[in-house]
Parts: C-alpha cells; sequence; structure tokens
C-alpha cells in the first residue's frame, strides 16, 4: 500500500470557542459535540483528516469540554488513529491553535480543521491525499452568497491569490476561505510572531498571508459541485442536518462516519468494525456499520 503520509503531517482539531451565535444551546454544551443529523459535530471534520490520511490529531476544547470530548472520541485507537487532547484556556483565535499545537506537531507539517466545518463531494480523498503529501500549504476556497461572515480571498489579474481579509465589509470577491488549512512545518513559529487584531485575536487569515507573501501558499478552488457546509447559526445548523439527512437516505451510504472511514482506509479489520456496531446498535447507527462489517 502506498504511503498515504509521507511527509509525517498531524491534524488539528479545533473544536474550542464560546459558541455564543447558538446560545442558549451552547450554554452548557460544546457546539463541536451538538448534532449534524445523526453523529455529533465534530465526526465529520475528524473524517476528513482521516480521509486525509492522517492518523495522529490534537483535539483542542475549552477546558470545559475536555471531559466530554475524552469520553466521545477515547484515545482513538477504536479507530486506528491516536488522539492527543489540549485546552484553549480563552479564545483568542484560530491561530493559536499552532502555538497550542507547537510541542505535539514536533516540526512536522500541519492540517487545521475547524471542529465546525463539514465538507463533501466526490474526489475530496484524493485531493486532500495529493494535498498532505506536498510541503506547500493550501487552502481551500469556495464561491458563497455570503462572504462578508467569512475569510475572503483577493486573487490579482491572472487569478493569483494576494490577501486574504478576514470578514470584510466590502468583500473583495465571493471565495470564502474554509476552515482547513495544509500549513507547513514551522506554522508554529510564524504564528509565534503574531499579534493580536483589533477585535482582539490572533488571526488565522494573518498566518495565511505570511504563507502568501513567502508564496508558499496554494488557494485551491472548491467547484460548484463541492458542498462545503458550517454550522455557525441556527439556520446553518439546521441546512446541515437536513443535507445530510437527504444525501444519506438518497444513497444509504453515510456522510462523515469515522467508524466507516477507518474501515475503508484499513486501519481496522471487518470483525473490529462489527464490534464497534454492536453497542450502537439501538439507533440504527450500528445496523449500517454492522451491514458495512458483513460486506
Ligand atoms: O468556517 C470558515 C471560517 O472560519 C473562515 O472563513 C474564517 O476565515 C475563519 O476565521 C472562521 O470564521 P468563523 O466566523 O467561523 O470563526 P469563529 O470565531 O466562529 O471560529 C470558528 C470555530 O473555531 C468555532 O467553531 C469556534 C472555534 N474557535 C474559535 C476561536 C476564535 C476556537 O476553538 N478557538 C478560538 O479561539
Amino acid at each position: 500500500m502506498t504511503d498515504l503520509n509521507p511527509l509525517g503531517r498531524k491534524g488539528i482539531v479545533l473544536a474550542g470557542g464560546t459558541g455564543s451565535r447558538l446560545f442558549p444551546i451552547t450554554k452548557a454544551v460544546s457546539k463541536q459535540l451538538l448534532p449534524v443529523y445523526d453523529k455529533p459535530m465534530v465526526y465529520y471534520p475528524i473524517s476528513t483528516l482521516m480521509l486525509a490520511g492522517i492518523t495522529e490529531m490534537l483535539v483542542i476544547t475549552t477546558p470545559d469540554d475536555a471531559d466530554a470530548f475524552q469520553r466521545l472520541l477515547g484515545d482513538g485507537s477504536a479507530w486506528g488513529v491516536r488522539f492527543t487532547y489540549a485546552v484553549q484556556e480563552t479564545p483568542a483565535g484560530l491561530a493559536q491553535a499552532y502555538t497550542i499545537a507547537d510541542d505535539f506537531l514536533a516540526g512536522n507539517p500541519s492540517v487545521l480543521i475547524l471542529g465546525d466545518n463539514l465538507f463533501y463531494g466526490s474526489g475530496f480523498s484524493e485531493q486532500l491525499q495529493e494535498r498532505s503529501a506536498s510541503q506547500r500549504g493550501c487552502l481551500f476556497a469556495q464561491q458563497v452568497a455570503d462572504p462578508e461572515r467569512y475569510g475572503v480571498v483577493a486573487f490579482d489579474d491572472s487569478g493569483n491569490p494576494t490577501t486574504i481579509v478576514e470578514k470584510p465589509a466590502t468583500p473583495p470577491s465571493n471565495w470564502a476561505v474554509t476552515g482547513l488549512y495544509f500549513l507547513p512545518a514551522d506554522a508554529p513559529a510564524a504564528a509565534a510572531t503574531l499579534t493580536p487584531s483589533a477585535r482582539g485575536e490572533l488571526e488565522i487569515a494573518d498566518l495565511n498571508q505570511i504563507y502568501l507573501d513567502r508564496q508558499e501558499l496554494d488557494v485551491a478552488r472548491l467547484d460548484r459541485g463541492f458542498a462545503w457546509l458550517d454550522t455557525g447559526t441556527f439556520n446553518s445548523m439546521v441546512e446541515a442536518s437536513e443535507f445530510v439527512r437527504v444525501i444519506e437516505a438518497r444513497q444509504r451510504l453515510k456522510i462523515g462516519s469515522p467508524e466507516e472511514v477507518a474501515f475503508r482506509m484499513g486501519h481496522i479489520s471487518a470483525s473490529d468494525l462489527a464490534a464497534l456496531a454492536e453497542p450502537l446498535k439501538a439507533s440504527g447507527y450500528g445496523d449500517y456499520l454492522a451491514a458495512l462489517a458483513n460486506g
């Protein structure tokens, strides 16, 4: 089997934050543990990293939510991966993930995914694995109707990315930066040079700008046939759940099931999968996994 992760790239799942746009739902529960249809939100980004060939992941949570994440995810061995946990004391910005992850990364390149981002589209696994194996950094952008809600990419006349602006009042394009960032090994050092923005955060846009200026960062455009959903508001939560429900019912295939990905990636055997399915049978999720294990 080819080595899917020749650079030893490690994953970071950023699942902290206050979730204040979903108050009061998130006053007592982490946003990234809320359901997106039939599974916790964080299963989707974890599945995405697994499809990229990543097996070592740091899960960053708030101090209050750390226990719940560990209860849900454990050490990862059931899925053939390894989870390490870290806390972010206060939500001081997405780029802080890299300084928190410095020891964990131990000089390896990384891929950061936001715990509330859901990616779904044909051919994405191959694209992820290619990017994972490249020394260059890569962001993924997609056209959106409301770019002012996101990090936005400005392009020059030849279509090359020049700048990334966070939540611009007047967006330079409608290409939003998704919450998936492949960065080179020195990202923690680069993040350590950042200073807080006017809104008091260490901005991921500023970190990415460093790599754009060094010409070490690509911006891959996800085409219209690709679904990128975030779950930042009441409406986008419902829309994401409905999207997953419709596709899963139509195809009888699940989106974002880490157990399934572990099996398809060869991390676990059919009998391992059958054993994982057993305690989940009451919800129907287990029946799906059991059927998969039986071929
Ligand atoms: O979803 C993609 C967008 O994500 C990008 O286009 C933006 O450039 C990027 O800044 C981010 O925008 P958001 O408005 O979604 O950022 P938010 O502050 O809501 O944080 C995103 C997730 O990260 C959220 O689930 C909470 C978590 N978080 C956030 C901060 C600021 C942390 O875990 N720690 C933090 O310090």
